[in-house]
Formats: structure tokens, sequence, C-alpha cells
């Protein structure tokens, strides 16, 4: 069975919507194998989103995923990889599909489009490296 990398990123957590996106992943049939809250430290969000480093988001992503506690969720299903990045719907919550989490939850008035909730592994080759910086 495969498993994927879920986070409820600060803005989630501080918008007590942790609930609302585990209901999500459980009432689509997904495990939940291990979950907790972390505060991050710098040097494992730079590891992260190492693929977006020397990008003009990743300083205000960084920060913003220093701004408060995040939970990290070790999900496994069928196709998780791909079923979750459906349900968390596109980057971008303005134009994520209504149905999605993003779609249905986020907000982008006065807000970054790096406030989008959720994150969610997006290969099995990502899944293996995350799951394994952030379960150590
Ligand atoms: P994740 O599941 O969080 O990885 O989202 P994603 O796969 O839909 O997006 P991607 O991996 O391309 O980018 C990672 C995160 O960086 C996004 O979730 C956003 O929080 C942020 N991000 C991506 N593109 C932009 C951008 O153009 N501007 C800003 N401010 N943030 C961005
Ligand atoms: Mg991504």
């Amino acid at each position: 069975v495969q498993e994927t990398l879920v986070l409820v990123k600060p803005d989630g957590v501080a918008r007590s919507l942790t609930g609302e996106v585990l209901r999500r992943i459980e009432a689509k049939g997904y495990s939940l194998v291990d979950i907790k809250l972390v505060e991050a430290e710098r040097e494992l969000l730079a590891e992260h989103y190492a693929e977006h480093e020397g990008k003009p988001f990743f300083e205000p992503l960084v920060e913003f995923m220093l701004s408060g506690p995040i939970v990290a969720i070790r999900v496994a299903g069928d196709r998780v990889i791909e079923g979750f990045r459906a349900l968390a719907g596109t980057t971008d919550p303005t134009t994520a599909l209504p149905g999605t989490i993003r779609g249905d939850l986020g907000r982008d008035w006065g807000l970054k489009v790096q406030q989008n909730l959720v994150h969610g592994s997006d290969s099995p080759e990502s899944a293996a490296r995350e799951l394994a910086l952030w379960f150590k």
C-alpha cells in the first residue's frame, strides 16, 4: 500500500481546520498511520522545500512554515499520493475547485498563495524523501 506525507500548514492549524482535513482523508477511505504536532526547524523546512530554493517565494514560504505549529500525518491507501493531491486541489486557493480542501476552505484575501492549508507529496520519490524527513 502506498504512503504519502500530508502537512496541515500553520494557517490550517491556526484556523482549527486540522479535524476537517483529517475528516476528509478518513472519509475518502485512507488510513492514518502516524500523526504529530511539530514546531518545524528552519533546517527541516529548507530540506523539505529544497526544490524551491532560489525561487522568489522560498524565504517567505519558509518564514510562513515557521510561523506556528504544523500537523504532520503519514497517510496510507491505494494511490494515496495522487488521491490526496486531488482532495487538496490546485496550489492557489482562489482557483482550486470547490469540493477540494483548498477550494472549500482556502482563502486569499489579505493572504499569500503559500497559505494554502495543506501539503501533499507529489510523487513516490517525494513521499519517501519527505516521510523520512518528518518521521525520523
Ligand atoms: P505543496 O503540496 O505544499 O507542495 O503544494 P504544491 O505542490 O501545490 O505546490 P509547490 O510544490 O509548487 O509549491 C510548494 C508551496 O510553495 C505551495 O504549496 C505554496 O505554499 C508555495 N508556493 C508555490 N508557488 C508559489 C508562488 O508563486 N508564490 C508564493 N508566495 N508561494 C508559492
Ligand atoms: Mg509540492
